[in-house]
């Protein structure tokens, strides 16, 4: 599929993909988006505990740098993996500008790290950070309760309905710890019906610039 990389609103990259006329990231604002959805109605709900994260779709890494970079500050510990199948090209990771767009020029090593990293081995980012990147497809999980947080990014349901049904949204739920959370920017009436079908407690919070609503949803017992 033809692909380009493009400019969001706040400034930072993304890849476009033409046929589907669909981002990697909201148009609006890559950066903010991934800052609200995943870091403010996600990680932060943990404060400085240690957490286990699961990430629907590494992409360009984007949202594993953003979780990279807070929990650094914090000294938070965290285990993160991050399930692909379809890796971005090398050169394509290159043209991405978050490290200067963040503001974090130092750690620009990190996410060089990240993408270098072999995939399907964990790998010790830093001393507080450890990566496992999975050439995975989404219906080939089969976890059991041992995240704490995920962080489902799909492309959206417009143009992959299938990734957002009930038998995808089962696998979450079971390969979430008991109170475990899962955070994504969609906020369509089916995914909340599939959501709740397979137990989820599902909350509509305010979206990122440009979404006025996202879901969050969690593993009540
Ligand atoms: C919206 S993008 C993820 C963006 C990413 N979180 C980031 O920060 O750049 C969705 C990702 O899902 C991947 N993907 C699409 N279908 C998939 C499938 N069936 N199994 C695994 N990965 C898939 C795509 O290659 C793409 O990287």
């Amino acid at each position: 599929m033809e692909r380009e990389i493009i400019k969001t609103l706040d400034g930072s990259t993304t890849i476009h993909l033409k046929e589907w006329d669909e981002c990697y990231h909201s148009k609006h604002g890559a950066i903010q988006e991934a800052k609200h959805v995943f870091i403010k109605n996600g990680l932060s709900l943990f404060g400085n505990k240690p957490v286990s994260i699961l990430e629907i779709g590494f992409g360009t890494g984007l949202n594993t740098f953003i979780t990279f970079l807070e929990a650094n500050q914090k000294q938070q510990n965290i285990d993160y993996v991050g399930v692909e199948a379809y890796p971005v090209d090398a050169s394509e990771v290159l043209e991405m500008n978050y490290v200067t767009e963040l503001g974090a020029l130092e750690f620009d090593n990190i996410f060089e790290k990240m993408h270098k990293c072999e995939w399907n081995n964990k790998t010790e980012i830093s001393t507080c950070f450890s990566l496992t990147k999975r050439k995975q497809f989404f219906d080939e999980i089969d976890d059991y309760e041992i995240f704490d947080l995920i962080y489902f990014d799909a492309f959206g349901y417009r143009v992959q309905p299938e990734l957002w049904s009930t038998e995808i949204f089962q696998k979450m739920y079971n390969s979430l710890k008991p109170n475990g959370v899962l955070v994504t920017y969609a906020a369509r009436g089916v995914v909340k019906r599939s959501m709740i079908s397979v137990g989820f407690t599902v909350e509509k919070l305010a979206g990122p610039p440009g979404k006025r609503e996202m879901f969050r949803a969690t593993k009540s017992t």
